[in-house]
């Protein structure tokens, strides 16, 4: 198993990206620590975790919230003695409309929020993870020029965690602390049949494509569990590209 031993901190493990990862380093013998705003949701997924032979916690906990998140992550460490892993998976409270109708409220909000709180759990962690000189942090989303028109400040929000994530790298790599992000071309699996304009989402997301398919939130959760392995040991300031080549590097 690719993470035997390893303790890994999910937040936002209730949405189906969160909870596939959650799954898949389970999975590969992680004992996982589940947080989210809704208890319930992540009781859910602890439950099937638990019911195919994994280890796995789960606490409602509001991952903008300085203390919350500093007290989270001490009392993971209490109870498991250390963090290897910090895979922060909530959603952004994007309005996803084109920049001309959007407030400036709701074009900040995503913004504001992904930054504040990839800050605070990754410092968070980091601060466990310097005493051990070990240690993995992972984002999702991806920067670069590629974008679409409506996607307010979601996309900029994803840009703006891209310059975190190499500020995290270049403090914590002399910690053998490493830093990843996985870069996504989306995962239709996560649009729920109910959400407005999904057929015509999914066609641009298979049309972009090279490989004739798009990620699986499987996918996404294999890939995870490889980068937050030792195996990947080498990898760190960078993206890993989950897109099936729909982002040409
Ligand atoms: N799906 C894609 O293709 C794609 C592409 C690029 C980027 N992303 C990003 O990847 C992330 C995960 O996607 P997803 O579809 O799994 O997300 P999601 O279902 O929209 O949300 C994930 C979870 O985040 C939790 N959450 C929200 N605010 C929180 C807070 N302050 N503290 C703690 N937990 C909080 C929510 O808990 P509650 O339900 O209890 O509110 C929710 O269960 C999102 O940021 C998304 O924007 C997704």
């Amino acid at each position: 198993m690719l993470l035997e031993n390893k303790v890994a901190v999910i937040y936002g493990a209730g949405g189906p990206i969160g909870a596939a990862v959650a799954r898949a380093f389970a999975r590969e013998g992680a004992s996982v620590f589940l947080a989210g705003r809704t208890k319930a949701k992540l009781d859910e997924v602890a439950d099937e975790i638990r019911s195919n032979g994994g280890v796995a916690d789960t606490a409602a906990v509001d991952a903008l919230s300085e203390r919350a998140v500093d007290e989270y992550v001490d009392a993971v460490v209490e109870q498991a003695g250390y963090v290897d892993v910090s895979f922060n998976l909530i959603s952004l409270g994007d309005v996803q409309e084109p920049l001309v109708e959007l407030s400036v409220e709701d074009f900040t909000r995503p913004i504001a929020t992904a930054v504040r709180t990839q800050f605070l759990t990754t410092r968070a962690a980091a601060r466990h993870m310097i005493t051990r000189g070990s240690g993995v942090i992972l984002a999702f989303g991806g920067n670069g020029p590629q974008t679409l028109p409506g996607l307010g400040g979601f996309k900029v929000a994803l840009d703006a965690v891209e310059g975190l994530r190499r500020q995290w790298a270049c403090e914590l790599g002399p910690h053998g602390i490493r830093v990843v992000t996985l870069k996504t071309g989306g995962v239709p699996e996560t649009l729920p049949d109910t959400f407005p304009g999904r057929d015509d989402i999914v066609a641009d997301i298979e049309k972009a494509a090279l490989l004739n398919r798009t990620a699986t939130l499987a996918d996404v959760g294999n890939v995870a569990a490889f980068v937050a392995s030792d195996l990947a040991r080498t990898i760190t300031a960078t993206e890993v590209n989950i897109s099936c080549g729909a982002i040409m590097e």
